[in-house]
């Protein structure tokens, strides 16, 4: 069962534990987020020129559109405000500076009727972050920045949160992906080469759940949901902003969403930052987890024993 909490006042750690448990949780527009959100508006705007975001897919060549985002969203990403807005954002719904720690913030877009699904605006397959290295700690914030709609927003496919689905994460490991397709995104602008863990089995896309916050509202959940880009058919662009989180005692202490069928190598978790000062996650910890992935993998591919 997942529950959907909105506006909870609960502590960090209890809502933690929730969130591992498969429970959502759902706020509306804090100073901050509202502050980030007016940030990127800016950025976008600036690079649409006159042009309304929303719809300017309609009035542009796709090549175009897509070489206007790959320009843009680094930008965003590595832009020092959203480095300082974050941890704000974070503070405001009762994070710990000092135990939590953030990776870069990802502009997100979801373009409308297949106008462009791969490369630099993928369009997500139902997976779990932990098919892509992520710890089973880790937590994802998504946060539209103009208003969406149901028809333009993603999905999580609830009852696989405890349940296995025969998937790729075999083949996938994070220091290869990073060295040889991460940074090719742009490229694929009709069709995406760059293999990705995928369901490799039918996957019941309903009943879904889909959360429509409010632009500047954000929602959190654990990244071993199964969850997808719903395909949009909302007639305009959806933007948005995602970035994940780690709890540094629930990595010291392995406490996390249960692992029902990942088995991919490598590890993102050198990826975080800490919120108070920026200080990198300790590195012993990025090459335990590294190791035990590896077990992992390696249990996973061993043929069954009678
Ligand atoms: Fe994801």
């Amino acid at each position: 069962m997942t529950t959907v909490f909105t506006g909870s006042s609960l502590n960090d750690d209890d809502r933690r534990d929730l969130v591992y448990r498969g429970d959502v949780f759902v706020y509306s527009a804090t100073s901050a987020s509202a502050e980030l959100v007016l940030f990127a508006r800016e950025l976008i705007e600036e690079a649409f020129g006159g042009l309304d975001p929303e719809t300017a897919q309609h009035e542009m060549d796709v090549e175009r559109f897509a070489g206007l985002l790959a320009d843009l969203k680094p930008r965003f990403i590595h832009h020092p405000q959203c480095k300082k807005l974050l941890p704000l954002i974070l503070e405001e719904v009762g994070c710990s500076l000092d135990k939590t720690y953030f990776d870069v913030p990802r502009l997100r877009t979801s373009t409308s009727h297949d106008y462009l699904t791969s490369g630099i605006s993928y369009a997500f397959h139902p997976h779990r972050d932990c098919w892509y290295s992520a710890p089973f700690n880790q937590i994802n914030w998504w946060m539209p920045i103009y208003p969406v709609v149901p028809e333009n927003v993603m999905a999580f496919h609830t009852r696989y949160f405890d349940q296995p689905v025969a998937n790729g994460s075999t083949r996938y490991d994070y220091a290869k992906w990073n060295a040889t397709s991460r940074h090719t995104a742009a490229r694929h602008i009709h069709s995406d080469s760059r293999e990705q863990p995928k369901p490799e089995e039918e996957v019941e896309l309903d009943p879904q759940v889909r959360i429509v916050p409010e632009a500047g509202g954000f929602m959190l959940f654990s990244g071993a949901h199964l969850h997808s880009t719903v395909p949009n058919t909302s007639g305009r662009t959806r933007f948005s902003i995602d970035f994940r989180t780690v709890h540094i005692d629930d990595v010291r202490a392995r406490r996390g969403a249960v692992n029902v069928d990942a088995a991919c190598t490598g590890t993102t978790l050198r990826d975080f930052r800490r919120c108070a000062d920026l200080a990198p996650m300790p590195e012993e910890l990025a090459l335990e987890y590294e190791a035990e992935a590896l077990t992992r993998a390696r249990q996973a591919s061993e043929p069954l024993r009678s």
